[in-house]
């Protein structure tokens, strides 16, 4: 039976993840850990510890003792809080995941490893429409360039060791649960936020800014399908493309007002507008569709949906038509 090691399960994806994974494996098998208390449902749906990753005495001890045999890596520093404090972000981010990668080579049990990368692996020399699986990256951000070695560590240790490491380059991710924080793309996430609280949103990137994102659930059902992939299928042992949906700002202006019909939105970029102009404004990802057959359910109108419901609930308002 897989015994599942999450840490970052307090963030964007890992409070999500960690919920799914309870469903599939059973709950007691599905080890939240973080640097802060998680959401309630994280905390009672099964064990929770605190952990810091870049503890790797703890870490390792952490991984035997309950005998853990998958490692979900979810901690980042996104892309803007990264360009505030470069070397910190850098350091974080890659020894968190040198630390990972040495426990699971040293610790045989270990059988397999995730680890996000992200579309911020490319950068203004990459093409931005229909951004192919294998291209030029030169990434510009502190983030990218800590994704794009990353992905070049877990090929490493894929030859070298023979670790199964998978990875995905999400796009920007759109959610209700668990805010982001720091990223390019958590406009996407703000946006509706600010649309139920306020019925107006002063938007830090430009009208016309396409990105490649994606629901939650989408991103959640692609992250599992990749772990249970038939590894003799798995071509990529850097990170998989995944492309979502292709979408402005003004897209999402757009969808919200049918349902808030005086929603108002300002444009007032600040460097995040510098970076998003670098990343691809939508992805190829026929390989992964090849490799492990990756769908998508949501279009921007059934999210849009979705999201207002879900954050009107939250927030106990009722702004909607
Ligand atoms: N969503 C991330 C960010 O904007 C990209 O992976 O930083």
């Amino acid at each position: 039976m897989e015994r599942i090691l999450i840490i970052g399960a307090a963030g964007q994806i890992g409070s999500e993840l960690t919920l799914e994974l309870r469903k599939i494996y059973g709950s007691d098998h599905v080890f939240a850990t973080d640097i802060k208390d998680p959401g309630r449902e994280v905390m009672e749906s099964g064990p929770f510890q605190l952990l810091d990753v870049m503890d790797d005495k703890r870490l390792i001890h952490f991984v035997i003792r309950h005998k853990i045999t998958q490692i979900y890596h979810l901690a980042a520093v996104l892309s803007g809080n990264a360009e505030k404090l470069p070397i910190q972000a850098w350091h974080i981010n890659m020894n968190s995941l040198m630390n990972i990668l040495e426990v699971a080579k040293m610790v045989d049990e270990v059988k397999k490893v995730f680890w996000p990368s992200s579309i911020a692996v490319f950068g203004p020399t990459t093409p931005r429409i229909n951004t192919p699986q294998l291209t030029v990256m030169e990434p510009t951000t502190v983030y990218g360039v800590s994704k794009l070695a990353g992905e070049r560590w877990c090929e490493y240790y894929h030859r070298k060791y023979n670790l199964d490491v998978r990875s995905i380059r999400y796009p920007g991710l759109i959610s209700y649960e668990t805010e982001a924080g720091g990223g390019t793309t958590d406009y996407a996430v703000e946006i509706y936020y600010s649309a139920v609280k306020n019925g107006s949103y002063d938007c830090f990137l430009a009208e016309n800014t396409a990105l490649p994102l994606l629901f939650m659930p989408d991103a959640i059902k692609a992250t599992v399908d990749l772990m249970e992939a038939d590894p003799d299928k798995l071509s990529v042992h850097s990170a998989y493309n995944l492309g979502g949906m292709s979408i402005t700002p003004k897209d999402i202006h757009a969808e919200i007002s049918k349902q808030i019909p005086g929603f108002s939105i300002s444009y007032s970029p600040d460097f995040r507008q510098t970076i998003a102009e670098t990343w691809p404004q939508s992805i190829d990802d026929s390989v992964s569709a090849r490799d492990w057959g990756c769908t998508y359910q949501y279009d921007l109108e059934s999210m849009t949906e979705i999201m207002l419901e879900e954050i009107s609930k939250k927030l106990n308002l009722n702004t909607l038509r």
